[in-house]
């Protein structure tokens, strides 16, 4: 793997007509929020996800799942986005690309927060809620409804508007992210272990379409062969660097 300077990761977005930022849960940790697979603090270390945060769970016992989920909401609430977040959302201003996508598994909202524009969020969003039946009813999630309520408009269990274990990606989304992965220049993996299809094979599919794949991670992952640069280093500290870099031209 060669070593990537600063200079040629530049030149490489500032040559960019279409970049990709995909990010996982490793970029919202600098902001207070676990990961789910670190060590001792990833928060499927610590709970069965099966029991909190699948559609069987869900449909088993409501309570649980609404209760757990809600208890990250407050977290999420709490917690601001980090200078990984703000980082990129300058690095949209900064590059001359005629598309700038960030495609996210994370459910914070943290990158519209920061000033991203053209957010994918393809495990949906903890910050609204929406029918099970998709009947048309959604609406923000306020954190006073503590309990699991029906549809008013047509009586199925309304749940939190995110991907759940065991339930299809929505596919308008997925496709708008299979689109981007397909057409972009530069695209970067930020703060995921590449452990949960499809999202996963997004950045195969733009390797393989002639993207330039940069990971950005403290540690090694699944993808660190395939990429053609693998940085080891944290979110906030690299693009802030990069951003630095590109706004001293
Ligand atoms: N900067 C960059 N990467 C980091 C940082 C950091 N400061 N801290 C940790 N990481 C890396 C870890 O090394 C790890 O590879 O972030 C990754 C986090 O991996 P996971 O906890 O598995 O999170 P993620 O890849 O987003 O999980 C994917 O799994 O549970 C589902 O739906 C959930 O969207 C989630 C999906």
């Amino acid at each position: 793997m060669p070593a990537a300077s600063l200079d040629s990761l530049a030149s490489m977005v500032q040559a960019a007509r279409r970049v990709v930022v995909f990010s996982g849960a490793g970029l919202s940790a600098d902001s207070g929020i676990p990961t789910f697979r670190d060590g001792a603090t990833g928060l499927w270390n610590n709970v069965d996800p099966d029991e909190v945060a699948s559609i069987q769970g869900f449909l088993r016992n409501p309570r649980r799942v609404w209760s757990w989920l809600l208890e990250l909401k407050a977290l999420v609430d709490d917690r601001r986005p980090n200078p990984g977040h703000l980082a990129i959302a300058r690095l949209e201003e900064l590059c001359a690309a005629s598309r700038f996508t960030v495609i996210t598994q994370n459910i914070d909202g943290y990158h519209a927060l920061a000033g991203n524009q053209d957010v994918l969020e393809v495990h949906g969003t903890i910050h609204r809620v929406r029918c099970h039946r998709h009947c048309g009813y959604a609406s923000s999630w306020d954190q006073t409804a503590s309990e699991p309520f029906a549809c008013p408009d047509c009586g199925a269990p309304v749940r939190p508007d995110l991907v759940m274990f065991g339930e299809m990606l929505d596919e308008e989304v997925f496709a708008a992210a299979q689109a981007c992965s397909l057409n972009a220049d530069v695209f970067f993996c930020v703060g995921t272990s590449f452990t949960v299809q499809p999202a996963a094979h997004l950045p195969v599919w733009a390797k393989y379409s002639g993207a330039t794949v940069i990971e950005v991670n403290p540690h090694p992952t699944s993808l660190s062969e395939a990429a053609d640069y693998s940085i080891r280093s944290g979110a906030s500290q690299f693009f802030s660097a990069l951003c630095s870099r590109l706004a001293s031209d």
